[in-house]
């Protein structure tokens, strides 16, 4: 199973200078959740946009057209074929997790999407990609809880491909 999990606003804003535009611990513990079910595939500017990477307790699988990158605790991969390849050692879901390159790859195989919404909009360089809804079901869809440390507020919504 390929998944896409992701947090934009509401604009399709998903980053910004190689960074998140928010802090939203609540969507950062969601994320998590999610993830630790599987491995992550990512592109290599996501990578290097984590605080500490690789993420932790899973396989972080990168992808980058340089053939000499290397990274200490990380898979590196050149194309989706070896993502996959790699994906099938084990019998576990793929959590794809940016950036746009890699949403765009994968857009025909992915079936589950884990979308935050965050009700606000913020400056950006990095936007979502066009995904066609109507190939989707929505399954889950939760209000988060704004407070002291989560100032935006936000919904989670999980979607399962139709047929
Ligand atoms: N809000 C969210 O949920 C979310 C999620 C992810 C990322 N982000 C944000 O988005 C930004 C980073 O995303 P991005 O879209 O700019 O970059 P990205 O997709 O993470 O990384 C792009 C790089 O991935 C490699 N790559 C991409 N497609 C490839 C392919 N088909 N084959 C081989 N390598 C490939 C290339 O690496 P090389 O240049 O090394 O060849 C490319 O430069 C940051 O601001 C980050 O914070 C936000």
């Amino acid at each position: 199973m390929i998944t896409f999990v992701w947090a934009e606003d509401e604009n399709g804003v998903i980053g910004k200078d190689g960074q998140l535009p928010w802090t939203l611990p609540a969507d950062m513990a969601f994320f998590k959740k999610v993830t630790l079910t599987g491995n992550v595939a990512m592109g290599r500017k996501t990578l290097e946009s984590i605080p500490n990477p690789p993420l932790k307790n899973r396989k972080n699988v990168v992808m980058t057209r340089n053939e000499s990158y290397e990274f200490p605790g990380v898979v590196v991969c050149h194309n989706k074929e070896e993502v996959l390849a790699e994906n099938e050692k084990e019998d576990k879901p793929l959590h794809v997790i940016g950036g746009v390159s890699l949403f765009e790859e994968f857009l025909d195989e992915v079936d589950m999407l884990y979308r935050t919404i965050i009700h606000d909009t913020f400056e950006g360089d990095t936007f979502i990609p066009q995904i066609d809804y109507d190939k989707f079901e929505l399954i889950e869809k939760v209000e988060g809880t704004v407070d002291d440390k989560n100032r935006h507020p936000h919904t989670f919504l999980i979607y399962k491909r139709k047929g």
